[in-house]
């Protein structure tokens, strides 16, 4: 499922990769934020460029470098992201969101450093649902990008994987979902990954294991096949 070396199968394709973890803040100094390095979303970046394609790269609070030749937009919250992603995805045939994006952030954000004089032994930060950019994009008119979706799950159960994967892919209006069991060593942060590439009947398109860069090339080929 990796491409040939030297191809080129995505030249003239216009592919915004998502990257990253968010962050919301919660005042100054601290935000609610999330175990992802980004290093999946670099490698897509990474691998789209290699076979061709005019590659915008949207990295949420990067670990990694993003890679040369490519067009970087850094961002930070999910308000930024979904900006980000929404005003250029109209010129997208390809969006793969691979950013882990916070599903909620504070419903007011302190303008001074919080102080535990104020608050005591213990609070609660009152937390609002964030709009969900990848079901948003799905939800445009046609025509619209191929869109590929990650869904990094704890489950154990391979065939409980593929379903959360596929209600997903339903959900959200997804072409494919990338579905990666996350546990140490595995998944954030690691520098190999194993994904199952699945659609929204749980039909599998690909498999793939090993470093981040194999697995990129994995989704961008079955995100071709898409699009084909
Ligand atoms: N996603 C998104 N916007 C959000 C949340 C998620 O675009 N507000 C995208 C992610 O980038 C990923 C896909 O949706 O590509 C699946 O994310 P995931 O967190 O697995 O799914 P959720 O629908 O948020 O479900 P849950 O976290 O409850 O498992
Ligand atoms: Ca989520």
């Amino acid at each position: 499922v990796v491409a040939a070396a030297g191809s080129r199968d995505l030249a003239g394709t216009r592919v915004i990769i998502t990257a990253g973890g968010t962050r919301e803040p919660i005042d100054p100094v601290r935000f609610i934020g999330n175990r992802s390095s980004g290093k999946q979303g670099v490698a897509l970046a990474e691998a789209a460029r290699d076979r061709g394609a005019d590659v915008v790269l949207i990295g949420a609070n990067l670990e990694v470098a993003p890679p040369v030749g490519v067009d970087f937009v850094p961002v930070s919250t999910v308000a930024e992201l979904r900006d980000g992603v929404v005003s250029r995805s109209p010129d997208a045939d390809i969006v793969v969101m691979a950013a882990a994006v916070s599903d909620y952030r504070p419903v007011t954000v302190a303008t001074t450093k919080m102080k535990k004089d104020a608050e005591g032994d213990s609070f609660s930060i009152e937390l609002t649902a964030n709009p969900d950019i990848l079901a948003e994009l799905g939800q445009r008119q046609h025509p619209r990008p191929v869109l590929v979706g990650f869904a990094a799950e704890t489950e154990a159960d391979a065939g409980e994987l593929i379903a959360r994967g596929a209600g997903k892919a339903e959900r959200k209006n997804a072409d494919l979902i990338a579905v990666n069991r996350v546990d140490e060593g595995r998944g954030f942060g690691a520098a190999d990954n194993e994904v199952t590439i699945v659609d929204r009947y749980g039909e599998v398109h690909a498999r793939a294991a090993g470093s981040k860069r194999e697995v990129a090339d994995a989704i961008l080929a079955a995100a071709r096949g898409v699009r084909a």
